[in-house]
C-alpha cells in the first residue's frame, strides 16, 4: 500500500509517496510562475497545476510502490478563486491569495453586519469572497458564468476525482463558511452576491472526498478505486504533518510568509486581533494563526538590493545572537496581516548611521520579522492559545542566528525536525491516508523526531522585551507619515 500526497505551493507543487506506515518513499517537484498583470495582482493559470502534477507524477511512476497507491490527498495554497462554467471549464485565471485587487470589496464586506461573526475572521483582500465581489464589478461577463467556484486544492481534487469538494480547513479561508457551524453560510453567501449552488460540497479534510478517476488510474498504472481526501489548505496541512492536531501545540513557519499556528480544540475566534481562525483539516479541531505577509521575503530583498544571497546574509551574522541594535525595520514590503489588517502600509528602516554595515542591516531585518512574529505569539497568548515550545519549519529555519533571536524574542524553545518530510506535501499524504484507510488522525498525525531545541538566550531576553516595546508605537509612528 502507497500513499500520495501533494502540495499545490505558490511557486510550484510538491507530490511525496509515502508506504502504507507514512513513511516517505520518493518526491517530485514542478515549478510554475506567478503573473502580476497589473500592480497588487498575482494570478495562476490552473492548467500549469495540473501540468505540474502529471510532470511529478510520471517521475514517481518509476518507484515500485507506485501500483499499490490506495490514497491521495491534496493540500493547497489558500484563499484562490478558480471559477468553473456550467460545462466545468476554467473562466480565468485563478486570482491568488497574495492579490490585492479586491482590498476596497474585502473592507465593505468587512464592514457588512454579521460577517465578522459569522466567518469568525476579518475579510482580508486576500480572502476568496471580496475576489467575487471585484469580479462582479469589473468583469461582469466572466462573473455571470461562474457555476462554481473551487480553491486551488479543490481544483486539483476535482482534476482528480471528477467531483466538486471542498474541505473544511481550505474553504473557512472564502469568507463564506460558517467556521464554528463547518457549513456554507447562507448569510455569508448572500453578502458576498454568491449562492450555495455555485459552492462545492463540503467534508472534512481527513474523509473521502471521492475516488481516483477511473481514466486516470488506468493512465497512471494503479489499481482502480483509490480514495482521494478532503485535502486542506497548505497550513492546516502543515499542521498535520508536523503532529499540530491539539491545545498547547504549535509551529512556526519562516516561509515567504510567516505563520504562527497554534491548534485548538475548540472554537473561539478573534476577529479583532487579526488572527486567522480556521477549522484544522480533521473533524472537531479549529486552528489560529498569525500571519506575516513578508517572512522570508524580507530578507530575499536585502539581499537582491544588496546583491548577494539570503543564506549568505545570515551566514556573516554567525551564531552566537548579539543584542538588538539601534537600527529597525519593519516588516511590511507587502501590507501587513497580523496585527494590523492594513494592505497599505509599507516597510520603514529608520536608525540608520554613517557607521551602518551590511550585517547590522543584516540584524534588523531580522529583528523586524521576529517581532512581526511576536505579535502573532501576543495575539494568540490573549486567546487562551500558549504553547510550551514551537516547532519551526520552512526555509528560514536553516539559520541558527535567525532561530536563536526568534527563541529570544518569542521567550519560547524552538524545537527543529530531524531532515526529513514533515511538511504540508507528508501532510497531504497522511490525510489520503485516513481517508484511505479509515484510521483515526490522531494515530496518523504524529510529531515528527525532533533533532534539536533551540533554547531563548536567557541574558538577552530582556533587551530584546525592550526592543518588543518600541516595535508598536514604530508601526503607529510610520503610518502617520506614509
Ligand atoms: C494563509 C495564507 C497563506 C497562503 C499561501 O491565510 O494566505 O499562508 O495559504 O501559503
Amino acid at each position: 500500500m502507497s500513499f500520495l500526497g501533494i502540495d499545490l505551493g505558490t511557486s510550484g507543487l510538491r507530490a511525496l509517496l509515502t508506504d502504507a506506515r507514512g513513511a516517505p518513499l520518493a518526491a517530485a517537484e514542478r515549478h510554475y510562475e506567478v503573473s502580476h498583470p497589473a500592480p497588487g495582482w498575482s494570478e495562476q493559470d490552473p492548467a500549469d497545476w495540473v501540468a505540474a502534477l502529471e510532470g511529478a507524477v510520471a517521475e514517481l511512476r518509476r518507484h515500485p510502490a507506485w501500483p499499490e497507491l490506495r490514497g491521495i490527498g491534496v493540500a493547497g495554497h489558500m484563499h484562490g478563486a478558480v471559477l468553473l462554467d456550467r460545462m466545468g471549464a476554467v473562466i480565468r485565471p485563478c486570482i491568488l491569495w497574495n492579490d490585492t485587487r479586491s482590498a476596497a470589496e474585502a473592507a465593505r464586506l468587512d464592514a457588512t453586519p454579521q460577517v465578522r461573526e459569522l466567518s469568525g475572521n476579518i475579510v482580508f483582500p486576500g480572502f476568496t469572497a471580496p475576489k467575487l465581489l471585484w469580479l462582479r464589478r469589473h468583469e461582469p461577463d466572466a462573473f455571470a458564468r461562474v457555476a462554481k467556484v473551487l480553491l486551488p486544492a479543490a481544483y486539483l481534487t476535482h482534476y482528480l476525482t471528477g467531483a466538486y469538494v471542498a474541505d473544511m480547513s481550505d474553504s473557512a479561508g472564502t469568507s463564506w463558511l460558517d467556521t464554528g457551524a463547518r457549513a456554507w453560510s447562507d448569510t455569508l453567501l448572500r453578502a458576498g452576491g454568491m449562492t450555495r449552488g455555485q459552492m462545492p460540497r463540503l467534508v472534512e479534510g481527513s474523509d473521502k472526498a471521492g475516488e481516483l478517476r477511473e481514466d486516470l488510474a488506468r493512465l497512471w498504472g494503479v489499481r482502480p478505486g483509490a480514495a482521494v481526501a478532503g485535502g486542506a489548505g497548505d497550513n492546516a496541512a502543515a499542521a498535520c504533518g508536523t503532529g499540530v492536531l491539539s491545545e498547547g501545540q504549535g509551529f512556526v513557519s519562516l516561509g515567504t510568509s510567516g505563520v504562527l499556528l497554534a491548534a485548538r480544540d475548540g472554537y473561539r475566534p478573534a476577529p479583532e486581533s487579526a488572527l486567522h481562525s480556521f477549522c484544522h483539516a480533521v473533524p472537531g479541531r479549529w486552528y489560529q494563526m498569525g500571519v506575516m505577509l513578508s517572512c522570508t521575503d524580507s530578507l530575499n530583498w536585502l539581499a537582491r538590493i544588496t546583491g548577494t544571497r539570503p543564506a549568505e546574509l545570515t551566514a556573516a551574522l554567525g551564531d552566537r545572537l548579539s543584542a538588538p541594535g539601534r537600527l529597525r525595520f519593519l516588516p511590511y514590503l507587502s501590507g501587513e496581516r497580523t496585527p494590523h489588517n492594513d494592505s497599505d502600509i509599507r516597510a520603514a528602516l529608520t536608525g540608520i548611521g554613517a557607521e551602518t554595515t551590511r550585517d547590522d542591516l543584516t540584524r534588523a531585518v531580522l529583528e523586524g520579522v521576529c517581532f512581526g512574529l511576536r505579535d502573532s505569539a501576543e495575539a494568540l497568548r490573549a486567546v487562551g492559545a500558549r504553547p510550551a515550545h514551537l516547532l519551526a519549519i520552512g526555509g528560514g529555519s536553516g539559520s541558527r542566528y535567525w532561530l536563536r533571536l526568534l527563541a529570544t524574542v518569542l521567550n519560547l524553545p524552538l524545537h527543529l525536525p530531524k531532515a526529513g518530510e514533515f511538511g504540508a506535501a507528508l501532510g497531504a499524504a497522511r490525510l489520503g491516508r485516513t481517508a484511505a484507510t479509515g484510521e483515526a488522525p490522531e494515530t496518523v498525525m504524529t510529531p515528527p523526531p525532533i533533532g534539536e531545541v533551540i533554547e531563548p538566550v536567557t541574558a538577552l531576553v530582556p533587551a530584546y522585551e525592550a526592543a518588543y516595546a518600541r516595535f508598536g508605537p514604530a508601526y503607529r509612528g510610520i503610518r502617520a507619515v506614509q
